[in-house]
């Protein structure tokens, strides 16, 4: 028998200020056409003035724990993705642990930007298959509007607000691909693409917050190769092929690549999970809001095999395999 982690519930949340492209066209010289073509995106979501980040990942977890049917009580451990903490220090993750009334096991917060959920699911699946946590709640949650130049057009029409949540739990298995758990997970990162996509500010170095700035065709150049390369890591480690996947459920920063990447699994368009077009790049919120979507509207069924995987800044990538 092998200790593996297992996804028990799932949920999120988003702000309900909806933008769309034509608010846009209102900002900066941009088209509803030209973002729809190059992205995919239609509309994004951006929090309201004093709604932090905080707010919206508290959201996404008490909705994971009550699909998941628990109690907060039972979480021993919270690891939250974000870019946007609430404050450089302390970390975002103790205060949704002081907001879900928690006061024993621990919290952290992970900075892999667009990669973060895939980190952070990889962090708390080492604490529970180590004996460190037994209940685990695992966030993405993201204002990215507060990192926007909003007059920058080549990025500000990119992004948006969210946060979704997953419930981890411990739980026996046999240790191969036919558990319903955590199979795997693979992470990457190669810091000499730091300035790729950075933002330009920091307590350290600049004292301020700064702004996003990304060089876009270096980024989609990567994403597509190096996206590719750690889905191919995940099937041969489990032994599974691009046929056996029943959803994929990508970082949701631009439908191209999205489409790039379903079309070298040989994937119909029906297995994708897309949220894009409604939330834009929500960075590490993406993949648990389109998870928790797929899975509330009844598409994931028990026993499916889901694959995520995300790019970042850093450059930060990786992938995990589920099944559900
Ligand atoms: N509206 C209208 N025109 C625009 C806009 C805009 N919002 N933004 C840029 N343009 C213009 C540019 O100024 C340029 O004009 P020029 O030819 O007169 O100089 C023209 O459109 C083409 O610009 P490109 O940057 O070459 O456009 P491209 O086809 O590469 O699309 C995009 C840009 C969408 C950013 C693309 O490169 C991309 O998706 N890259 C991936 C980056 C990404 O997804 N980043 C998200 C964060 S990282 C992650 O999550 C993976």
């Amino acid at each position: 028998m092998a200790k593996r982690s297992r996804i028990v519930g799932c949920g999120s949340y988003l702000p309900a200020n909806a933008v769309s492209n034509k608010d846009l066209e209102a900002r900066v010289d941009t088209s509803d056409e030209w973002i729809v073509q190059r992205t995919g995106i239609r509309s994004r979501h951006v929090a309201a003035e004093g709604e932090l980040t905080s707010d919206l990942a508290l959201a996404a977890a008490r909705a994971a724990l009550n699909h998941a049917g628990m109690d907060a009580a039972s979480i021993d451990c919270i690891v939250l993705a974000t870019t946007t903490p609430d404050n450089t220090f302390p970390s975002t993750a103790t205060k949704v642990q002081a907001g879900l009334g928690l006061t024993r096991g621990f919290a952290l917060d992970v900075q892999a930007v667009c990669a973060g959920f895939v980190y952070a699911l990889s962090v708390a699946d080492s604490f529970i298959r180590t004996g460190q946590a037994t209940r685990a709640l695992v966030i993405g949650a993201e204002t990215f509007s507060r990192l926007l130049d909003w007059n920058d057009r080549t990025t500000c029409v990119l992004f948006g607000d969210g946060a979704g949540a997953v419930v981890l739990e411990a739980a026996e298995g046999k240790g191969d691909a036919s558990d319903r758990a955590l199979l795997s997970t693979h992470l990457h990162s190669d810091g000499r693409y730091y300035d790729l996509l950075y933002v330009d500010g920091g307590a350290s170095s600049t004292m301020t917050t700064g702004h996003v700035r990304m060089h876009g065709q270096e980024i989609f150049r990567h994403a597509v190769t190096k996206l590719s390369e750690v889905v191919e890591e995940a099937l041969v480690a489990n032994g599974l092929e691009p046929s056996d996947i029943d959803w994929l459920v990508p970082h949701q920063a631009n439908q191209r690549i999205i489409d790039g990447i379903a079309r070298k699994l040989k994937l119909p368009s029906s297995k994708v999970v897309l949220t894009v077009d409604r939330h834009g790049n929500t960075s590490a919120a993406s993949i648990p809001l389109a998870l928790a979507e797929a899975v509330h509207d009844g598409r994931v069924k028990r026993g499916d095999l889901i694959l995520m995987e995300a790019i970042g800044g850093g450059l930060t990538w990786g992938s995990a395999l589920v099944r559900w």
